[in-house]
């Protein structure tokens, strides 16, 4: 069975901590304390923005998240710094398990597409730069909704955008949030728990598989589809 394959970008193919090696020169053992400070910034305005109906697309939720946690460290980066770091984020590295983790669902025969909060030429040259791109049917932006994950309405844009039903369309992600969004939306949903550690909130709404990678993803699938 064909099925639509809906990846989540940020935090799943693309490694945000990524920037840590960036923000080391000046932040040294308190640059990866950083950067997960910033990336939950992030996560929490696009929530907030979300709710409050005030779209403003991601950079701006990246960049304004940059501001606050700088300032909540005692302002270690100045301009020049600051317009470097917001760059290096368009350049961030992919997972290790990426490359061959989508390879392997594309071998079965599925449609992949790129499905972020993410501008779309943001997310294709994000995919581009970390040599992923050519694996993608198409990229679905929330941006098209002018809201972010988890509003139901984006993932049914997104299913609109793929031409798929629900029940045969996945999302996969790392992140709790988003697949519990996807759960919770109508669609299939893969949690990638890179970590034994990671916590999954207990709100009775389960992925429909759980992989320690995305180099097991496309196993997992089978066996569900079969
Ligand atoms: C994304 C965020 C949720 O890429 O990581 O959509």
């Amino acid at each position: 069975m064909v099925i639509t394959v809906a990846f989540d970008v940020y935090g799943t193919l693309i490694d945000t901590q990524g920037i840590v090696t960036a923000l080391g020169a000046r932040m040294g053992d308190r640059a990866a304390e950083f950067s997960r400070a910033w990336r939950e910034k992030q996560l929490e305005y696009t929530f907030r923005r979300g709710l409050m109906q005030n779209y403003q697309d991601f950079s701006v939720c990246v960049r304004d998240a940059f501001d606050y946690t700088n300032s909540s460290f005692g302002s270690p980066f100045g301009q020049e710094e600051r317009t470097y770091l917001l760059a290096a984020y368009e350049k961030l590295p992919a997972f290790p398990d990426a490359k061959g983790g989508l390879a392997a669902v594309r071998q079965d025969g599925h449609r992949l597409f790129a499905f972020s909060n993410g501008r779309a030429d943001t997310v294709a040259a994000l995919l581009k730069n970390a040599r992923l791109l050519s694996y993608f049917n198409d990229i679905v932006s929330v941006d098209d909704m002018k809201s972010f994950k988890p509003n139901p309405g984006v993932y049914a844009h997104f299913l609109r955008q793929a031409g798929a039903a629900g029940a045969s369309a996945w999302l996969v992600s790392s992140n709790p949030f988003d697949v519990i969004g996807a759960v919770s939306a109508g669609m299939r949903a893969a949690w990638i728990k890179r970590s034994p550690d990671a916590l999954f909130d207990s709100w009775g709404i389960e992925p429909s598989l759980v992989v320690p990678g995305l180099g097991e993803l496309a196993e997992g699938i089978r066996r569900q589809t079969a």
